[in-house]
């Protein structure tokens, strides 16, 4: 295989604290070993658009701390039929790219995937708060998230306790209950729903009201986006049986998204930006890079994109456990 003189790299789907390390790394990386890199505008609309940038290693001074992304992200769906990826792959070859690194969630990495399949050289690299991926035990971005929704929950338990109410708190995640169980068991949470593992409202309600009357001067509960019921009917239904707490609903939304990432993102997103382009130049392709164990390793994106993460049992029972 001829040696590889350019790369490009993009980041896909919502943005995470922690790509623009992962960029930083990636065209460092590749300069050191004398490999141009061009980066990809908002995903895979920017490919399709042609609206690629050479960035340099000075380019990419000053990212390290920087929450969001520099190259911008978006959702398309043109990219997900077979001609809207062959035009992407001739988007590439038009500008001389010889392999590309995709930093994003699931989609972003099954875009990836497919320009493999096509017979392009394209290494993943997971970035997506709501640790859904298979193949990784965190994605980069999910960390600082975890944090943000800590301090939220801090917060609001200071307001919680000074009038005895129950905090409803919801959390992105999609349809991953990640987020949602460590804040909960981190955060000191009464209960917590996830989609993995289904709760009724009266399990809710039977738990709140034992809460108070065991003594509790406040309530937690962290609810997913993707669990139900939803938190609304949550809120209304421990309003009308009368648990003992006044009820009060925060939705977190985006929020979670923001922020500069912590010191566990920024350093998980340098080793496998790094990693992943000294495998695309070794002439990997087809492969996520991810966190196994203290070691980065690889997957095959065909793994990554169709396996699904467990929830662990045991942190489930661990967060009804600590909550009594
Ligand atoms: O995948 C990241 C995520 O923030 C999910 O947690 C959430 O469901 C979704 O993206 C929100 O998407 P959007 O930014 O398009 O509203």
């Amino acid at each position: 295989m001829a040696s590889m003189r350019r790369i490009a790299v993009l980041t896909g789907g919502g943005d995470a604290p922690g790509m623009n390390p992962a960029i930083r790394a990636v065209v460092r990386t590749a300069a050191a070993a004398g490999v141009e890199v061009y980066g990809i505008r908002q995903a895979y609309t920017g490919l399709l658009a042609g609206d690629f940038e050479r960035l340099t290693s000075r380019d990419v001074s000053g990212i390290i701390g920087r929450g969001g992304t520099i190259l911008q992200t978006a959702r398309n769906l043109e990219f997900k039929t077979v001609q809207g990826q062959k035009r992407g792959l001739r988007r590439l070859n038009e500008h001389g790219i010889d392999g590309l690194v995709v930093i994003g969630g699931d989609g972003s990495l099954r875009g990836a995937l497919a320009l493999h399949e096509l017979g392009f050289p394209v290494v993943g690299v997971p970035g997506t708060i709501d640790n859904d991926i298979w193949g990784t035990n965190m994605a980069v971005g999910t960390d600082t998230a975890l944090n943000t929704i800590l301090d939220a929950i801090d917060k609001l338990r200071d307001t919680a306790a000074s009038h005895e109410r129950c905090f409803l708190l919801e959390v992105m995640g999609r349809n991953c209950g990640y987020l949602a169980l460590m804040g909960g068991i981190l955060g000191g949470a009464e209960f917590v729903m996830i989609p993995e593992h289904p709760t009724t409202l009266e399990e809710i309600g039977k738990v709140l009201e034992n809460a108070y009357m065991r003594g509790k001067s406040h309530a937690m509960g962290v609810i997913a986006e993707g669990a139900t019921p939803k938190i609304h009917e949550v809120a209304e239904y421990l309003s009308q049986h009368e648990v003992g707490f006044e009820v009060r609903i925060t939705v977190l939304g985006h929020v979670v998204r923001g922020g500069s990432p912590g010191a566990f993102d920024r350093l998980l997103a340098t080793r496998l930006g790094v990693k992943a382009v000294e495998l695309l130049l070794a002439g990997e392709s087809g492969i996520m890079v991810g966190l196994h164990g203290r070691e980065i390793g690889t997957v095959s994106l065909e793994d990554a994109t169709t396996k699904q993460r467990a929830v662990s049992e045991e942190y489930i029972s661990m967060a009804e456990i600590l909550a009594k």
